[in-house]
């Protein structure tokens, strides 16, 4: 599929919910309920050192669900020509990132932990790295 029209509109920062508990909360995200894609992949991002930026990339068909398990941090999205940047600093928030948007990761707090939920298994060949080559894709 060619996901060169997709903008920074069809991102969203997602409520993933959460079960209270005087212990301690529990979010769950579970294929088919609360996440519009199949999980294939996690990773998360930690021991970010301060002043960091992670990102700077595109991806031709991989999806992506983004949350600050811990602390929190700034993400910009731009499709070419808009751009959005979210604030994320609750494990309950996802920030839906659609196949097709240039991202980067910036403004970690100390401690931040970045949890990816991925559509697709890691593939070099789904990166778009170049800024250039990314504008003309999305021509
Ligand atoms: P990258 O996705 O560029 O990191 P970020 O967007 O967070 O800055 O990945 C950095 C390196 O980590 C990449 O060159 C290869 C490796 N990597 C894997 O081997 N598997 C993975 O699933 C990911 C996400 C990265």
């Amino acid at each position: 599929m060619n996901f060169k029209n997709n903008t920074v509109f069809d991102c969203s920062v997602i409520d993933v919910s959460k079960v209270h508990n005087e212990a301690g909360n529990i979010t769950v995200i579970e294929n088919g309920v609360n996440i519009p894609f199949s999980v294939k992949r996690i990773y998360y991002l930690y021991d970010i050192p301060g002043g960091e930026s992670r990102g700077g990339h595109a991806h031709y068909e991989l999806e992506q669900y983004i949350i600050a398990a811990s602390g929190s941090f700034d993400v910009i999205l731009d499709d070419g020509r808009n751009k959005k940047t979210v604030t994320l600093n609750r494990p309950n928030m996802a920030l839906h990132i659609v196949p097709g948007l240039w991202r980067e990761l910036y403004n970690f707090s100390s401690g931040a932990i970045s949890l990816v939920l991925a559509s697709h298994k890691y593939d070099e060949n789904d990166y778009m790295r170049d800024y250039k080559e990314f504008l003309d894709f999305k021509k």
